[in-house]
């Protein structure tokens, strides 16, 4: 029998092992008005790189950066001394008011994936006139590692007030996407306004997005995805279409992700960022399963 410092490492090994490879996080944040005079603060800046750089897909909203200066920042701050590791794929900007326009952004790390399609989902769609102010931007990624491989986000910030028709309108969008690239592997994901005065109860049996079981929620209504004090809202979410990619899911690891807690920041310098939590999933990977075996082999051995 091996002295039991050695099996310990070994032990100790595979749980770094565990953390180092654990899943694939894909991440939804409204970055709120994120654009030339956010990019010039460097604080801000810094604690919007550590956001992002948690995750392995990244979409931002509420993006307004009519100079084309603040994104190029964000990525140029992302990828320094990290090996230009990251690359995003934007839309146009969209908006029924010129005067008031936002893009949607995902921010991706190219070691973990690529964009292998993307669909701007029109402005008027027969016999549905103009139903979103923001059409979502629809994007396929691969993902090698991950055990479902290829999934397709739909993004959306809703209207708040327009809430309950959007949401609804998600629906057909999401039936396009599944009939135009042949998969059910489809997750919708942002800031929804989906709680709170923007959704009543009583129109939630209005909404298919809602109320058709092949559908998963996974962020539940009791959330906050909010920073101020003063609001408990689940405006931010994230929806999963068909077994199989809930099946690929990490049970359990879709959250709001509290970064004023995580990064010990005061209320004001929180909203400074976002008066928005991120919200976040885990994919299943295939470094994940693997390093759990490991680690229970090194249990066994330090027990057997
Ligand atoms: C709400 O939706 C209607 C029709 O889809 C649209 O005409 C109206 O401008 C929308 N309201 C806002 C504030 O976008």
């Amino acid at each position: 029998m091996a002295p039991l410092p050695s099996l310990l490492l070994v032990f100790l090994f595979s749980l770094c092992n565990l953390h180092l490879t654990v899943a694939f996080r894909i991440c939804a944040f409204n970055a709120y008005h994120f654009g030339e005079s956010k990019s010039k603060n460097g604080q801000v800046m810094k604690t919007l790189v550590q956001i992002v750089s948690r995750c392995d897909v990244c979409l931002l909203q509420e993006v307004r950066d009519s100079k084309k200066k603040a994104l190029p920042a964000l990525l140029n701050q992302l990828n320094r001394g990290r090996g230009a590791d990251y690359d995003y794929v934007a839309s146009e900007r969209l908006g029924r008011s010129e005067a008031y326009q936002e893009q949607y952004v995902f921010v991706y790390k190219t070691s973990s994936a690529s964009v292998t399609g993307t669909y701007q989902y029109p402005d008027n769609r027969p016999g549905d006139q103009d139903a979103f102010a923001r059409e979502p931007f629809v994007v396929r990624f691969r993902a090698p590692k991950t055990d479902i491989k290829e999934f397709v986000l739909i993004p959306q910030h809703t209207t708040p007030t327009n809430t309950t028709k959007e949401l609804d309108a998600l629906y057909d969008v999401l039936q396009d996407v599944k009939r135009m690239w042949k998969t059910e592997n489809v997750m919708l994901l942002g800031d929804f306004n989906a709680d709170c005065g923007y959704l009543a109860k009583k129109n939630r049996n209005k909404v298919r997005l809602i109320t058709d079981s092949n559908l998963q929620w996974l962020i539940p209504d009791g959330s906050d995805t909010t920073v101020r004090e003063s609001t408990n809202c689940a405006y931010d979410r994230i929806v999963v279409n068909g077994r199989k990619l809930f099946d690929s899911v990490v049970p359990s690891s879709a959250k709001a992700f509290n970064f004023q807690q995580e990064f010990r920041l005061s209320e004001d310098e929180a909203l400074d960022v976002s008066d928005h939590y991120p919200v976040e999933v885990l994919l299943k990977s295939r470094t994940f399963k693997s390093a759990a075996v490991r680690v229970r082999s090194g249990t066994f051995k330090s027990f057997g």
